[in-house]
Parts: C-alpha cells; structure tokens; sequence
C-alpha cells in the first residue's frame, strides 16, 4: 500500500474500533499503543504517515466533515444522525451491526394511532424524519442514554434507540416495534481530503476492499 500523504483517520471507543482495528492491521497498519488502555488521543500507527484519532462516536462526523480528519470510521446510525455535506462514504465496512428502530413497553398499545406521542432519542433529526414519514406527531425529548428507561419512567411512550441483541429492551420490558434503519459501520472520507490525497485515500480504500472481499464482507458481493 502506497501512502504517500499523511491521513489522519478517525476512530471510536467499543464495538466499532474492536472490529476496526483487526482490518486495518490486515492492511499494514496498527497502533503503536493500546488504543484502548491509552488515555492518548492521537496515536502514531506502523504506517509512519497514517495516524489516529479517537473520538466519541458522534464527532466522528463532524471531524471528518470540518476535514479535522481526513477519513473515519463510523456507524450509519451517527451518519444519518450527523453526516452530511463534506463526507463521501465508499464503503460499507459490514461491522458493528445493529438496527436503529422504535421501542415501546411489551403490549403497551401503539401510539401511532393517537395524535401525539412523546419519544425519548438521542437521534433526534433520524426520529423526526421517521415520524414524519409516518404523518405522527411526535413530541422528541432529546436524551444522551440509557434510553430504555424513558417509557418505564413515565418520561415518553416510545424511544428510537439502536438494538443489537434485544437484551436491553427484554431485560426492561420493551419490545421493539418498527425498522428505521439496518446499521453497520462505514468508511468516511473528507471530500476535499479525495481531492487533495487522492491516491492515498483510494491505496487505503482499494486496500481495505480486498481485505473485505477476502473475507466474504463486501456488502453487495
Ligand atoms: C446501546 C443502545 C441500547 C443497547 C442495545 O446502548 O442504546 O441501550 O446498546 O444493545 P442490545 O440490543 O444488545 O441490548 P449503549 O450500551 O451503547 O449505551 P447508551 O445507553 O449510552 O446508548
């Protein structure tokens, strides 16, 4: 792989840097430190020109957008939420996923029959859209976790939230209701960051794609 620009590539704590990390050491490139014992926020790789930076999930976006990083890894969740102008996103990675989707307290009657309903997210413009296709009026109450607990408590009567395995929602007495979204982490790279580095950018994209490929992960293959 011919890096000849620096990139600086843009990395989340969890699930989606454990399932990251294994891809890009399949292309040559690891963190000099353990990524995640290490209070280091920018940390140097084997490849001299590529570096990383660690960030919440919801910066990610934003970081690679305002061209702060160059590329990024990212779940669809945070791109519909966040993403926008300024990013190109040339890759499904086919980690980290989950589906975003409504939840409600198990056999609480639905909502979308009444004319107004109050729903707990930390996916506010994803939700709004939602609901909006769906003609519901839907009162959002921004929360920032445990999301589950929303409806329990009396505080709304449904909640958009990502679901994995379903244990979070069974283990509170939800169920999930409606689909909005099948998610999985992507690639993000800065559209000027295409221009001005391009054959970089397309040396670590082309190789992460036969990695994927290899591995039977390349989404529509
Ligand atoms: C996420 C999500 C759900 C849970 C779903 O929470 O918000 O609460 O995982 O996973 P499951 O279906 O496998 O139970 P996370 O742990 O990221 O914390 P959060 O409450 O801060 O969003």
């Amino acid at each position: 792989m011919n890096i000849q620009h620096s990139l600086t590539i843009a990395l989340t704590k969890g699930r989606i840097l454990d399932e990251t990390l294994p891809l890009l050491a399949a292309v040559g490139i690891e963190p000099t430190e353990d990524l995640e014992s290490s209070r280091k926020l920018i940390i140097s790789t084997t490849v001299s020109s590529i570096q990383l930076v660690v960030l919440r999930g919801s910066d990610v976006p934003t970081y690679v957008r305002h061209g702060a990083a160059d590329l990024g890894v990212a779940g669809k969740d945070m791109l519909l939420e966040f993403g926008g102008d300024g990013i190109y996103e040339p890759l499904d990675l086919g980690i980290a996923r989950c589906r975003l989707m409504t939840a409600a307290p198990k056999g609480r009657s639905l909502s979308c029959n009444s004319r107004r309903i109050r729903v707990a997210t930390k996916f506010l413009n994803v939700a709004r859209a939602h609901y909006a296709r769906k003609g519901v009026n839907a009162d959002l109450i921004k929360l920032y976790g445990s999301m589950e607990l929303a409806p329990l408590m009396g505080l709304a009567d449904e909640i958009v939230d990502i679901v994995d395995t379903g244990k979070t929602l069974a283990e509170n007495g939800m169920e999930a209701r409606e689909e909005i979204a099948e998610i999985s982490s992507r690639l993000i790279v800065n559209k000027a960051a295409m221009r001005t580095r391009h054959s970089s950018v397309m040396a670590l994209i082309d190789a992460l794609s036969t990695v994927l490929k290899e591995r039977g992960m390349l989404a529509g293959e």
